[in-house]
């Protein structure tokens, strides 16, 4: 009966993906946060959304574009990012029968401005009979298993498309926490800047994103492989293939995952003498996409002196911790944002 009446969801939308899991279900969507719109009349519709979209991207006919309407964690395309939400949930729904609305619980970078959040309240409209927002990084903590209702701190680094979010927890409250406007798409575009300076290559953002995922590293220890690239020659006009080392594309990323390390390095500066001890003793989790890139947790590792765990999921480990707040939200009561 409970399940008719209504059932609750968690979302994580997030600059690179979307993802949303069920209460007591688990993840029933992961799509990328995209849309190709087309323009008809100075009226934009949607032609298609998520992993479909994202097949389109840099290849549209004219007057097709593809759109990320969240950038940096936060709704930069209100319009788009309505659809797109509409879209994704009326997609999980269509696998239920249920009278009434969801109750949506959904994660939000920290330091995002009331502005932001009423955005996001708004995109929801109509969508679900509650909203409840809950930090990214609190939610990411919750989903690495981390004892974020214990008076132990625990200390969680989210490195997303748009955002890296950087918290100590302890006791259901965010000690500190700090988000850098940084993260996978900065890797991304260091690279197709790296290759426009250094070989006159201009490439598109797909391109490089594969780069970064095959062969990107941010340590010399896993440098050995290299792999065939193509674009265009900036110097002849013409289709152009060449073959780029891990050492450059470690030398293309170093300035931002330089600013990850600065961050993190500030953040345990900031960290009262109590909790530091406990950092200093069970390390730090590393979650999000970014903490894909290899040889990243061995870099954080060595430059900061801790050890560094990541799940087996990271780009799940937001949707499943707000999930999990709605799957024992006795336990986690409190968590979420008033
Ligand atoms: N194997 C991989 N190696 C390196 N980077 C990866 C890998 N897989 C995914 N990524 C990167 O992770 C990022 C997406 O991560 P994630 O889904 O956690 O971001 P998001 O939650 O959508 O963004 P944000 O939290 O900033 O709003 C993208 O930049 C993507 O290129
Ligand atoms: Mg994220």
């Amino acid at each position: 009966m409970k399940r008719i009446f209504g059932r609750d969801l968690a979302i994580d939308l997030g600059t690179a993906n979307t993802l949303i899991y069920e209460k007591g279900v688990g993840i029933l969507l992961n799509e990328p946060s995209m849309v190709a719109l087309k323009e008809v009349k100075g009226k934009r519709t949607p032609v298609a959304f998520g992993a479909e979209a994202k097949t389109m991207l840099g290849k549209t006919p004219e007057g097709v574009e593809v759109i990320r309407p969240v950038r940096t964690g936060v709704i930069a395309d209100f319009e788009v990012a309505s659809l797109m939400v509409r879209h994704f949930i009326s997609k999980v729904r269509a696998t239920w029968w249920s009278i009434s609305k969801p109750r949506v619980m959904v994660g939000v970078p920290c330091g995002i401005t009331e502005v932001e959040k009423r955005a996001i309240r708004e995109a929801l409209d109509g969508q679900a009979r509650e909203v409840r927002l809950i930090d990214e990084a609190m939610a990411a903590a919750i989903g690495c298993d981390l004892p974020v209702t214990e008076p132990v701190g625990s200390l969680v680094v989210d490195i997303g498309g748009g955002t890296t979010d950087i918290a100590i927890i302890s006791m259901k409250d965010m000690i500190w926490s700090t988000s850098l406007r940084q993260g996978g798409d900065a890797l991304d575009e260091a690279i197709l800047n790296y290759m426009r300076r250094r070989h006159h290559v201009l490439i598109g953002e797909g391109t490089a994103e594969q780069i970064k995922k095959s062969i990107g590293t941010a340590h010399s220890d896993y440098d050995h492989e290299s792999m065939e690239v193509r674009g265009r020659s900036l110097i002849h006009g013409t289709p152009i293939a060449l073959m780029v080392s891990g050492r450059e594309v470690r030398e293309a990323m170093s300035e931002v995952i330089g600013s990850i390390v600065l961050a993190i390095r500030q953040t345990l500066e900031n960290t009262p003498p109590e909790l530091a001890g406990d950092i200093i003793h069970r390390g730090l989790s590393l979650a999000g996409g970014g903490a894909l890139v290899r040889g990243l947790g061995k870099r954080l590792s060595e430059e900061l002196q801790l050890e560094v765990s990541i799940p087996a999921d990271p780009l799940g480990v937001v949707a499943e911790g707000a999930g999990k707040c709605l799957d024992h939200s006795d336990i986690f009561e409190g968590v979420w944002l008033r």
